[in-house]
């Protein structure tokens, strides 16, 4: 591992002025102070978004699309601006092609199904090996319904994607490649530029799991050049219960809508029904409103805050969480390559010795230190590592390094009571 230099005692911006406007992390648990480790799970929410959630069922609630009234031109024009904004955040081409779900679960689902005519037997989908299971199940359902075969890329000795493997799979001109940008259990992050001009010289589709990516690089469609991207509200300081699924124009037009009913039609008869335009034909029923309303907010929060200096923080504080556990001794780090700070993003895998991850992750709790432990919804990555399991550590924009120290002091007394 390289050497990592020392965590600058002084941010280059107001970093506690960010935090303070995170409500949740004010709090104690016990007799220590909140510390929150468990961001690529769920970040935190800053007051701005539940401001503008308050204020739209206070003020404005109303359903979108539906009414003469003036609530709901409020709730549309909202709801429709928050559509351009994330098209922007993303550099999508035009507005269209965000379509909101309800998460990333939901997006791939939405693309899996929607794809069901296009393929046939024996064509090849090929999946990432560190994926979140949000981006197999659907795939193998996929495969099930069409007699599609799943083909996992394999993984380094250091649980990077193998790019020799992946070279040679792509030969086999698979139908789909679907790829995780950055590994929710480890953080490892995929060369994703590269990954998707290869697969798309080999004639497949692509899509990317960018769940745990988006808060922290700017993400580009247009230039990554991938056909779907999603994500979720929640992991990017919005609310639960939102997420995109972005998609070259053409080919969300060409999916098969995975749910049908209200508002994604043109017209209904008892004959027959004409489904609607993009967006709406892949947005039936009533959607999250609210919730797309407090994501708006978040991109808002997020684009009024030095980036690049949050890049650097981050960063840094990655290099100075990985050498800190290592500095406690019988610890075990997954998925750290030559060059760690390139190379994870925002979360940290570790065991302790031999004890099982759930103790350690109970005994962190009792020192108010939130961690989340278990396979992380990536079985096969975990079989991968022959492990049952393993502890994650994951930092967001507010974290700082007293919360790394806090963690480190409560991870001592967890070796002592344990070892
Ligand atoms: N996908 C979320 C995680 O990695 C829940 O924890």
């Amino acid at each position: 591992m390289k050497s990592i230099s020392p965590f600058p005692s002084q941010a280059p911006f107001d970093h506690q002025a960010i935090r303070d406007q995170f409500p949740a992390l004010k709090q104690t648990l016990g007799d220590h102070p909140l510390c929150y480790l468990d961001t690529a799970a769920t970040s935190q929410k800053p007051q701005a978004v539940i401001d503008a959630m308050n204020e739209y069922y206070q003020l404005n609630n109303a359903n979108v699309h539906r009414a003469a009234h003036q609530l709901s031109a409020r709730a549309t024009s909202q709801y429709e601006a928050v559509r351009q904004q994330v098209g922007h955040f993303i550099n999508a081409s035009k507005p269209q092609e965000i379509i909101f779900t309800h998460g990333t679960t939901e997006s791939i689902n939405m693309v899996a199904y929607g794809l069901t005519e296009q393929l046939k037997a024996n064509d090849v989908i090929l999946i990432d090996t560190a994926a979140h299971h949000a981006n197999i199940v659907p795939w193998q359902e996929l495969a099930k319904r069409t007699g599609a075969v799943i083909k996992p890329i394999p993984l380094t000795a250091n649980a990077q994607l193998d790019i020799d493997a992946y070279d040679q799979l792509l030969a086999c001109k698979p139908k789909l490649v679907a790829l995780c940008h950055v590994s929710n259990a480890l953080g490892t992050v995929n060369p994703i530029n590269d990954l998707i001009a290869k697969a798309k010289n080999a004639g497949a589709l692509t899509l990317i799991d960018g769940a745990q990516a988006v808060a922290h690089l700017d993400i580009n469609v247009q230039h990554i050049d991938c056909d779907f991207y999603v994500f979720s509200g929640h992991k990017m300081y919005g609310p639960t219960g939102v997420g995109i699924l972005y998609g070259r124009f053409e080919q969300l037009d060409a999916l098969t809508p995975m749910l049908t009913g209200g508002e994604m039609i043109k017209t209904v008869s008892f004959d027959r029904t004409e489904y609607g335009e993009l967006p709406n034909r892949l947005e039936a029923g009533t959607p999250a409103i609210a919730e797309v309303i407090g994501l708006g907010a978040a991109i808002t929060f997020l684009q009024g805050l030095p980036r690049q200096d949050i890049a650097i923080h981050e960063q840094q504080l990655m290099g100075y969480l990985q050498q800190q556990l290592l500095s406690v001794g019988d610890i075990t780090l997954y998925g750290i390559a030559d060059s760690p700070q390139q190379n994870n993003i925002g979360s940290v895998a570790f065991n302790v010795a031999d004890e099982h991850h759930q103790d350690v992750g109970i005994l962190l709790d009792q020192q108010a230190v939130a961690v989340r432990c278990g396979h992380h919804c990536a079985m096969p990555l975990m079989s991968e590592l022959n492990l049952a399991g393993c502890c994650r550590a994951s930092i967001g924009i507010y974290t700082n390094k007293q919360d790394i120290d806090q963690f480190i002091h409560a991870l001592n007394t967890v070796k002592e009571l344990l070892l």
